[in-house]
């Protein structure tokens, strides 16, 4: 079965009853900030999961395009994947947890469906903690429809309870459906979940019956949802009797290119299998980036870091190979081919993906050659080292004078036993970025007592205030002084009237919505015209064409500040507003805490 076929056969069974056939979205997400990718096929779908009237119904099916970059690490086993496909069937409040469980059983295991053996099938339930109760009843559905309890198991939070993908959202309870793939058990514990390989999982019903606050709590939703997700690559790989999801029809293409290019035989194994897994997977997730109709470039920013990082991955992967000339556009070339029939966005962003593929290949090349021959260089110096650990500072210096990403120095070092120190990695970079801060101190004075830490952490806090009162106030709010000590911030804005209690508790919700998001903050410099035009804010006494800093919080504020700020915004603690009032005329001042 090829995955075209496996669409086709999920959309006719849902579409047979009573769901309308939608459009998946787009890779990049409209409506959350928060995120770089469409992680699943709910995230486009949150607005009508929390309620809102969706145009085609209560009953929905679609294909959604997702990427987890979270799984980075993992590709090059069986089964993970950065870009896939999702199935999903969707009810808006309508049917509940005894339809979405008999239906995915019938289509698991329906004759004219998948066909899938029913012993075979093995699923898992949540077993509720202090915040939600066991879900007793999604097993006694299972056991009704004829999966026995010993192929029922009750699992944690960590497997069975999904979302929200943002700060808050959506959530609840799921099932997930495993395939038992005949092969031995890894031992007495073996189970679905376990992550040994023999038991695959294929699709997941959540029962979004919560919403979780920016405080933490889950509270019951009015309407209840539920949302499931099937993996095409992997569903297709278990129908087929793969062993691994790179054996499904649509990588053929891809691997034979690769051998071809690269002289692998024609069953590589090893670390040769890894790297053509790793080079297919990186450059479709690539190709679709590309591709998608929003055209991101590859960048040292957010999405298009993820970009550069694939592509520069898969070059290094292929390096290794033996290719030695441009070969991902190549690559690309064929993930059209065979996907654009259901992706026609791809075709029509072909001269696109083309030439930004080319561009980076080349780019990295040069970075690559001087990285490498000075790691080279350093080895036998950091092999020596007792401790086998890389120097932050030394990774720091390759990224810093080289361009080499510190992954890759990660990378290259665990291939020679060798480990970096992350953390002084990032105390490298952090202090680097102080000292260019101080080096531009002359041109900008922003209003802070000291560097302390919780300095620090309340100057980001500011940023994230001063967005969060222009989403809930409006954009006339501009930032007209602010004063920070180690005890607490000060902000003065530009508003008209006293802010009423609901706006200060959406504001702080805001606020500590993004700082459990853990979202990073990315210092670049630019010119103040290109910052601009770009959408930063801030409040800055720089003249035009003078080269500014632009501290970006993940997608939520962009603003021009000379800094210093927190890597991320997990590091902040609790926000929280000690006082609204007014400052001057059309003018309010804030003062605020972490804690
Ligand atoms: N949203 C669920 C998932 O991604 C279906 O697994």
């Amino acid at each position: 079965m090829t995955a075209e076929e496996l669409k086709r056969l999920y959309f006719d069974f849902f579409t047979a009853r009573g769901h309308t056939l939608i459009q998946g979205a787009s890779l990049i997400p409209q409506e959350d900030s928060t995120i770089l990718f469409t992680p699943a096929g709910m995230q486009p779908l949150v607005p009508y999961l929390l309620g809102e009237k969706h145009p085609a119904g209560n009953r929905l099916v679609d294909v959604q395009k997702c990427i987890r970059t979270g799984d980075i690490e993992e590709v090059g086993d069986s089964s993970h994947l950065t870009f896939f496909e999702m199935l999903g069937n969707w009810s808006l409040g309508d049917y509940f947890k005894r339809e979405s469980i008999q239906w995915s059983f019938e289509f698991l295991t329906g004759r004219e469906w998948l066909g899938f053996s029913p012993e075979r099938l093995h699923v898992t339930v949540f077993a509720g903690d202090g915040q939600a109760p066991p879900d007793e009843e999604a097993a006694a559905l299972w056991e009704e429809v004829g999966v026995p309890g010993d192929r029922i198991y009750f699992l944690g939070r960590e497997d069975n309870w999904w979302g929200p993908t943002g700060a808050t959202g959506p959530c609840g309870p799921d099932t997930e459906m495993f395939i038992d793939t005949g092969r031995p058990a890894c031992g007495p514990e073996c189970r679905p979940g376990c992550g040994c390989g023999k038991y695959f999982e294929v699709w997941n019903d959540v029962f979004m019956e919560y919403r979780k606050t920016a405080l933490g709590e889950y509270v019951p939703m009015g309407n209840r949802n539920v949302d499931t997700g099937m993996g095409v690559a992997r569903t297709v790989a278990m129908i087929n009797g793969c062993d691994s999801i790179f054996d499904i029809p649509q990588f053929r293409p891809l691997f034979g290119f690769l051998k071809k290019l690269s002289g692998t035989g024609d069953e590589p194994s090893g670390d040769a299998r890894r790297s053509l897994r790793i080079i297919s997977d990186h450059i479709r997730t690539a190709t679709h980036v590309l591709g998608d109709d929003q055209g991101i470039p590859p960048s040292n920013l957010d999405r298009g870091y993820v970009l550069r990082r694939l592509i520069r991955l898969a070059v290094r992967h292929g390096r290794k190979l033996g290719i030695d000339e441009p070969f991902t556009h190549r690559l690309a070339e064929l993930v059209i081919e065979t996907e654009s029939g259901d992706y026609p966005e791809l075709a029509r962003n072909r001269n696109f993906v083309m030439k930004e593929l080319e561009q980076e290949e080349e780019r990295f090349e040069e970075t690559l050659q001087s990285g490498l021959r000075e790691f080279e260089k350093l080895l036998p110096n950091l092999s020596r080292n007792p401790s086998r650990t890389i120097p932050g500072r030394v990774a720091f210096k390759l990224y810093d004078t080289y361009g080499f990403p510190v992954e890759f120095t990660a990378e290259l070092a665990s291939e020679h036993g060798l480990s970096v120190d992350m953390d002084g990695y990032t105390k490298a970079f952090d202090r680097h970025r102080e000292l260019s801060r101080q080096g531009s101190e002359g041109k900008f004075k922003g209003g802070l007592a000291d560097n302390s830490e919780m300095v620090t952490k309340l100057h980001t806090a500011t940023h994230l205030l001063h967005q969060a009162l222009r989403e809930v106030l409006g954009d006339h709010v501009e930032q007209k002084g602010s004063n920070i000590t180690e005890k607490r911030l000060r902000f003065d804005f530009s508003h008209p009237d006293a802010m009423t209690d609901s706006e200060i508790r959406l504001v702080e919700e805001k606020v500590n919505g993004i700082i459990k998001a853990d979202l990073p903050i990315v210092c670049q410099e630019k010119v103040l015209e290109d910052a601009l035009e770009e959408g930063a804010i801030g409040l800055f006494r720089n003249r035009y064409g003078d080269m500014v800093k632009v501290y970006r919080i993940g997608d939520f504020s962009m603003e021009i500040c000379g800094g210093p700020h927190v890597s991320r915004t997990g590091e902040l603690g609790g926000f929280r507003i000690i006082s609204e009032k007014s400052s001057s005329r059309g003018v309010r001042r804030i003062r605020a805490v972490l804690e």
